[in-house]
């Protein structure tokens, strides 16, 4: 159950809201902790995230848990994220097959460790008929990467001599997704920062932005309303004018 004290107007249909969840170093740092206690607080800001989804209408959620370019940070905190990660997903199955939650995991595959994978793979399969929320996790994702990926695949057969339309190349990045998805309606960045570092480029074209100073560990079900309620209120014209859209 949400704990929010906002009063909530459901969108009429359900939201794809994708997040960049930043600042869980700063927040630990600045309590004299290591950055790794900021992760772990992260992860449970992931758990209240989740939990308050499908009372705000969302019923996709993406979240942005480790980028292509993480594999820079020091080992120690890629074997920590990693094996948070792994964890949560063993732990959440349970939870998540109560609650109809489907998880699936978008992004490379091919530099995971055994133990994430199985993770990963046995995660998938367990909540692949949960229908309240789709929680899509990205790892070792980068969207250029999923671009390049779907445009290499141009060359087949099956697509020379044709012109290409807009629904054949999200057909061929949500293959590589291995999932499909909306297109994302709402992005939300905490932290402070504003920038969309390499999220969801394609699926973002028509997205409305959120930007929070609040650090991930600190994000709850009020702010996520905040930002779903701040969503709603907006115009979104799609190109058009308001009248058009409205039909
Ligand atoms: C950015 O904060 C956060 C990450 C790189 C990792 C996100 C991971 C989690 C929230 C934990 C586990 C996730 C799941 C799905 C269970 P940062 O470290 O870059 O923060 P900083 O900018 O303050 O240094």
């Amino acid at each position: 159950m949400i704990q929010s004290s906002l009063s909530i107007i459901k969108p009429e249909t359900k939201l794809h809201v994708g997040i960049i969840m930043d600042g869980n170093g700063r927040w630990a740092v600045s309590r004299g902790l290591p950055r790794i206690a900021g992760h772990r607080a992260g992860a449970d800001a992931v758990r209240r995230t989740v939990e308050a989804c499908p009372s705000l209408g969302i019923g996709t959620l993406t979240l942005y848990a480790f980028s292509s370019d993480n594999w820079r940070r020091p080992q120690t905190e890629v074997n920590a994220l990693m094996r948070l990660l792994r964890i949560f997903m063993r732990k959440e199955l349970e939870r998540s097959l109560r609650n109809g939650v489907r998880i699936s995991v978008i992004g490379r595959r091919d530099r995971l460790s055994s133990p994430v994978l199985n993770a990963i793979e046995t995660a998938e399969k367990t909540t692949i008929n949960g229908q309240t929320l789709h929680l899509r996790i990205a790892i070792d994702y980068s969207s250029r990467y999923a671009i390049l990926r779907a445009a290499e695949r141009l060359r087949s057969q099956e697509y020379i001599n044709r012109s290409i339309t807009e629904e054949d190349f999200s057909r061929l990045i949500a293959d590589s997704d291995r999932t499909n998805a909306p297109e994302v309606d709402l992005v939300i960045r905490t932290s402070g920062e504003q920038r969309l570092s390499d999220f969801l480029l394609w699926e973002n074209a028509y997205a409305e932005f959120f930007f929070t100073k609040r650090m991930w560990p600190d994000f709850d079900a009020n702010e996520l309303a905040l930002a779903v309620n701040d969503f709603l209120s907006r115009d979104r014209r799609f190109g058009a004018l308001a009248q058009a859209v409205a039909g």
